[in-house]
């Protein structure tokens, strides 16, 4: 069956990007249309996502009002552009997210503007006359999305289900009980059993307590967030969805098209397991040369693409570092985030200035030239949901070194396709890389770990199946729940 499916982020590539998160909202729905469905993006309408829409963007209705409570009305437009055969549709509500031009500040329109988008996003559906059968929602942004639709959506909506998908269980989204009025929501809601969470409110509890199903972005995260080391402080919430059948761990992909070292268009030489492996060690030297660094084909080159946070692992990568700039060894760095962390890598450069590169900034060309000239990714995660850039590595012929955790540990094995390790610890980090150093020293044995890297299948049509499943067992519980009133 073809279902009409809104997919609804606040970050969506390459309009605005800031994480994971942006590549899944724009690669998923691509394959969803593939596999026949009638697929639409919906996102907040930046300034800056306007430039960077690589196509026309349009208005598609006439500028109309949304009533966020009796008190808020705000005066609405709501635009499309064209991404590989998927509309994406851009609503702005006047003076809420048109002036945001920087990918810096994606993130900081705050409460009212997003319990505003969950209202709006009805409302543009009704207003082009498209009203989807499932709305998948991304992360807290989105989750009063599932509540407005059961709560205040009304007749028009009630065949329409919800899912609600965690990238980042970390991140909750919390406010005061005055959520409730900013959007006339019915006091009575506030109980622990639909939007009270510990005195207050919390939108990603919100959204997995309304949405029909919930996913997180693998099977290993799926089953952590059930405990109280991984929960953030809603285990009990994650348990109990679990055991309802309506939590799910859906492996995300990535767009294999664009990450492609055959074809990718920022690499100064293509390079695959078809036409060879020669074009990578050109990339590799452009990559010096452009970093400033000695010229050497034979000196393993590490890296890593990341946000600087404690999530991430930069803590005990500074510490490793130090051990393991003291062998033959280079290391970019290209990451924005804590300052603190960030003058701790400028130091490291001073200190190192012929292995060392810290990169400060948003730079997608210079991240692919990093996956693809680089030998070792590292990514020392304290937790990770499911991780992108393990699999771009590997599919640029990067081998990982990994924590085992979250999506790292269902997607990197050793000695297969890269180097794992279980303890948090800078030490867990530097014994592992060793072991990949010692592992590139052998050229047999490390082409054979590039090359299953670069084997592996990465792309979305079995994830997407596995959500279409999920939209599917989503509307099979709203057909009940209508049925029974
Ligand atoms: C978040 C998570 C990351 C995941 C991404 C996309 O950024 O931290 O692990 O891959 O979302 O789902």
């Amino acid at each position: 069956m073809s279902l009409k499916i809104l997919v609804v982020s606040v970050e969506v590539a390459p309009y605005a990007k800031v994480g994971g998160l942006a590549d899944v909202a724009s690669s998923l729905p691509v394959e969803l249309k593939n596999q026949g469905h009638d697929v639409k993006i919906l996102m907040p309408g930046y300034g800056l996502a306007e430039r960077a829409a690589p196509n026309a963007v349009e208005s598609v209705v006439a500028p109309f009002d949304v009533k966020v409570n009796k008190f808020w009305k705000v005066r609405s437009t709501l635009k499309e552009t064209d991404w590989n055969g998927v509309p994406v549709w851009l609503l702005n509500g006047e003076g809420l997210f048109d002036g945001i031009v920087r990918s810096e500040d994606v993130y900081t329109p705050g409460r009212d503007a997003y319990l505003y988008f969950a209202k709006a996003a009805l409302e543009a559906c009704e207003q082009a006359g498209w009203i989807p059968d499932v709305i998948h929602c991304n992360d807290w942004h989105t989750g009063f999305l599932p509540v407005v639709l059961r709560e205040l959506g009304g007749e028009k909506w009630s065949q329409t289900a919800s899912v609600y998908t965690i990238h980042n269980l970390a991140y909750q989204g919390e406010f005061g009980k005055d959520t409730l009025a900013a959007l006339d929501l019915p006091e009575k809601l506030f109980n622990m059993h639909q939007l009270e969470t510990y005195g207050g409110v919390n939108f990603l509890k919100s959204g997995c307590v309304f949405a029909d199903q919930v996913n997180t972005v693998s099977p290993n995260y799926a089953e952590e967030i059930q405990t109280e080391e991984f929960g953030c402080r809603q285990w009990g919430l994650m348990r109990d969805l679990a055991k309802l059948g309506r939590l799910r761990g859906i492996l995300n992909g990535i767009d294999v098209d664009f990450f492609n070292p055959e074809t990718d268009e920022h690499l100064p030489s293509n390079f695959g397991l078809q036409s060879g492996l020669q074009g990578k060690a050109r990339c590799k030297a452009e990559l010096q040369k452009e970093l400033g660094l000695p010229v050497q084909a034979d000196v393993p080159m590490l890296s890593a693409v990341s946000r600087l946070s404690d999530q991430k692992g930069f803590d005990h990568m500074i510490r490793a570092a130090y051990g393991l700039l003291s062998f033959p060894a280079q290391w970019v760095i290209l990451a924005v985030g804590d300052p603190g962390a960030a003058a701790e890598l400028r130091k490291l450069e001073a200190e190192w200035p012929d292995r060392f590169r810290f990169v400060e900034r948003f730079d997608a060309p210079l991240a692919q030239k990093i996956y693809a000239g680089s030998d070792i990714f590292l990514m020392p995660s304290a937790f990770e949901p499911c991780g992108l850039g393990q699999l771009i590595a590997m599919r640029y012929g990067t081998v990982p070194v990994v924590r085992r955790t979250g999506g790292l540990a269902d997607t990197v094995r050793e000695p297969e396709n890269g180097f794992v390790f279980e303890h948090r610890s800078p030490r867990g980090l530097f014994d592992a890389t060793q072991r990949a150093v010692q592992a590139y020293r052998d050229p047999q044995q490390w082409s054979q770990i590039v090359e299953n890297g670069m084997r592996g299948d990465y792309g979305w049509e079995s994830s997407a199946r596995k959500y279409v499943e999920m939209y599917e067992a989503a509307l099979a519980s709203r057909k009940t729940a209508v049925a029974i009133g």
